[in-house]
């Protein structure tokens, strides 16, 4: 855990990018969880995920990626995980054109699921400790991808409740309290 200068906690880079994972990992086990006539969850659950997949590789792609490949020597490593995104993101095209009823909609999730868990193992098993040893600012560059995510976030129109970062949460709160007093603030 980092600290900002208020000196609240915030994720580093790293620790930001393992909780993404976390959330689908578990997405992927609560999926095999539902039976044939559960056609609804399927849908809510791969649609949730499908999302946190897109926005999850897209901050990966212009913050974490760039700047992992400036401070370490990995170009094949990281070539290796943009191919991998690019398969992930055909498969989710793929999958948000199909209903929970097609015949192949169960298999091209699970699919999803074990391109998505290689993924993440080559991540945290190879590139993850490379960068950690790197000489690079893992505080900031969290700070960065957690604005950026929450941008994505906002447009992609996941709801407040779906958002389980810590750095949500303190942004929903703090505009329901702190708003009025900046508002005031500024007519002063
Ligand atoms: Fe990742
Ligand atoms: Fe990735």
């Amino acid at each position: 855990m980092a600290t900002t200068k208020a000196g609240e906690k915030s994720l580093g880079a790293i620790e930001l990018l393992i909780q993404d994972h976390k959330k689908v990992q578990k997405m992927f086990k609560d999926f095999e969880k539902l039976g044939e006539g559960d056609e609804e969850e399927k849908l809510a659950l791969v649609t949730q995920c499908c999302t946190e997949l897109k926005i999850h590789s897209q901050i990966e792609e212009e913050i974490f990626y760039p700047a992992a490949r400036e401070a370490i020597n990995a170009d094949d490593i990281l070539d290796e995980a943009e191919v991998e995104h690019a398969s992930v993101a055909d498969l989710i095209d793929q999958i948000q054109a199909m209903e929970p009823s097609d015949d192949l909609y169960d298999a091209k999730f699970t699919v999803i699921g074990e391109f998505t868990n290689h993924h993440i193992k080559e991540e945290q098993d190879e590139m993850f400790p490379k960068v950690k040893k790197a000489k690079i600012d893992l505080a900031a560059l969290g700070q960065e991808l957690m604005q950026r995510k929450l941008e994505l976030q906002e447009e992609m129109g996941v709801l407040e409740e779906d958002r389980d970062d810590e750095a949500a949460r303190r942004k929903s709160a703090s505009r329901s309290k702190s708003q009025p007093a900046a508002y005031a603030k500024s007519k002063e």
